[in-house]
C-alpha cells in the first residue's frame, strides 16, 4: 500500500475544509512542481495568541489534502509559537509517513500555515520570533529540497 491508513482517512474524510469568515490571517502558496495551490485561514485569539480555528482550501492532490487536513487539526488550540513547530516533517510523522515523491505536497501545507501566520502578524503589526517571510511558491524554499 502506497499510503498509510491515516493518509487515506484524511484524504477520504478531510477535516477543516472551507473558509473562515473574517479570518485573523490567510496564506496562499503554490507548488512549482505540480502547479497546485493551497489556501489556509486562521482564527487567532489576540490576547492569548491561541489558534482557535483553522481551515483550508486546496487545488491539490490527495497528499496535499491529507497533510492540510492533519496540519489544520494539529494547529488548533496551539499558541503561535507552538504552531511554528508544526512542520511538514511533524505532519508527515502524524500521518505515518508519505512516499518520497509526495513530500513536496506536505511542504505546501507547512508553507500555507506559515504564510497565514505572517499575514496575521503583518495585520497586527507584531513580530513572531522565528517566522520567515512567506514564499509565493514553495519552489523558492529550501524545504523543497526534502524530496
Ligand atoms: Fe501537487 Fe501534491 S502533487 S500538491
Amino acid at each position: 500500500m502506497l499510503y498509510s491508513d491515516k493518509v487515506m482517512d484524511h484524504f477520504m474524510n478531510p477535516r477543516n475544509v472551507g473558509e473562515i469568515d473574517d479570518p485573523s490571517g490567510v496564506g496562499t502558496v503554490g507548488n512549482v512542481k505540480c502547479g497546485d495551490i493551497m489556501k489556509v485561514y486562521l482564527k487567532i485569539e489576540d490576547n492569548s495568541g491561541v489558534v482557535e480555528d483553522a481551515k483550508f482550501k486546496t487545488f491539490g492532490c490527495g497528499a496535499a489534502v491529507a497533510t492540510s487536513s492533519m496540519a489544520t487539526e494539529m494547529i488548533k488550540g496551539k499558541t503561535i509559537q507552538e504552531a511554528l513547530e508544526i512542520t511538514n516533517k511533524t505532519v508527515m510523522e502524524a500521518l505515518d509517513g508519505l512516499p518520497p515523491i509526495k513530500v513536496h505536497c506536505s511542504c505546501l501545507a507547512e508553507e500555507a500555515l506559515h504564510a497565514a501566520l505572517w499575514d496575521y502578524a503583518t495585520k497586527r503589526g507584531i513580530e513572531i520570533t522565528g517566522l520567515k517571510p512567506p514564499v509565493s511558491d514553495i519552489g523558492e524554499h529550501e524545504n523543497v529540497m526534502a524530496y
